[in-house]
């Protein structure tokens, strides 16, 4: 980043300019580039901001609540679509379908969401690294292959779209949002969707949630990753209570980085994997096995799909 004023300047003239003195919806996630994206629109264009915060079922353990305490004092909008997002990812496993159906239901929500409010635009924190992987070809992430061409706004405005993570972070401290919001992981749009190898259920969504939330607990303080995160890699066998399990295999990822682009994986102590392991089989039924990833990027990538 060369200079963080000078960016925080333009991006405010240029969300004044794009919007035409309309309303403009923001799909804000709680995530850093989100609400950077949020803070900047405010600034821009006051009450004319409409943010929206989506609760697709796939969110992190306390994360809906979470947000809406931080951002209630911005006139945040809940709207609870957990149902009609789970309803259209059930039994889907190809990771690209996935992203696509969270993104055109992501849409779908804040084009209703544009007419109740008479929104005409939409704002959104998408990055550098989001679209040149779109470009690529490595993966559409759900903000940019996944946007259905059948979309109904006037136009889509996207202020970050220049700058890396570690960019966005700087900006927004320079904009004075919290701490835990500018330093916060990043979590895929797509959520914990992403997270189950394989066929999405209510259950392995569930099962998922729990896993991330005390991989989280014992990992986020102590070590400070730049990411963490717990997937369901597959089912194999197991014992519980005597008795043989063909149970879920969480497989847990903790990397550092500086832009998503590379990773390194954490090193661990023995005993920290061990409590994740022991809090992750003795809490979550149906867990027969955890195991911690320790492959950099490349050659894998950050998340499973
Ligand atoms: P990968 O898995 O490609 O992830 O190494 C790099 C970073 O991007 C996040 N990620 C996503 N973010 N929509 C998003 O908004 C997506 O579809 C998506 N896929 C991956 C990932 O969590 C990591 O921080």
């Amino acid at each position: 980043m060369v200079d963080t004023q000078k960016f925080i300047n333009d991006a405010i003239h240029q969300i004044q300019e794009h919007s035409h003195d309309e309303k403009v919806i923001i799909a804000l996630s709680g995530g850093v580039d989100s609400s950077v994206c949020a803070e900047l629109a405010s600034r821009a264009i006051g009450d004319r901001l409409i943010p929206v915060y989506v609760d697709t079922g796939l969110m992190r353990k306390g994360e809906t609540s979470r947000i809406s305490e931080i951002f209630g004092h911005i006139g945040l909008r809940v709207v609870n679509a957990a149902d009609e997002f789970l309803d259209a990812l059930e039994g889907e496993s190809n990771p690209e379908k996935k992203r696509k159906i969270v993104g055109e239901r992501f849409i779908r929500v804040f084009e209703r969401e544009a007419i109740a409010t008479g929104a005409k635009f939409l704002l959104q924190g998408t990055i550098y690294p989001d679209w040149a992987e779109s470009e690529r070809g490595i993966k559409s992430h759900h903000n940019v292959g996944g946007l259905p061409l059948t979309i109904k706004f006037s136009g889509v405005i996207e202020p970050l779209r220049d700058l890396y993570k570690e960019d966005v972070r700087e900006v927004a401290e320079a904009l004075g949002l919290p701490r835990e919001i500018a330093h916060r992981m990043p979590f895929p749009g797509p959520g914990l969707s992403v997270r189950v190898v394989g066929k999405v259920t209510r259950e392995a969504i569930e099962v998922v949630r729990e896993a991330n939330a005390i991989i989280e607990e014992v990992l986020v303080e102590k070590y400070q990753p730049w990411q963490c995160l717990g997937a369901l890699v597959g089912l194999g066998t197991g014992v519980k209570d005597g008795k043989r399990l063909y149970g879920w295999i969480v497989s847990v990822r903790a990397v550092n980085s500086r832009d998503g682009m590379s990773a390194d994986p954490l090193e661990i102590s023995f005993q920290d994997l061990q409590e994740i392991e022991s809090r992750i089989t003795s809490t979550i039924p149906g867990v027969a096995r955890v195991v911690y990833d320790v492959t950099p990027k490349p050659p894998a990538t950050i998340e499973y799909e």
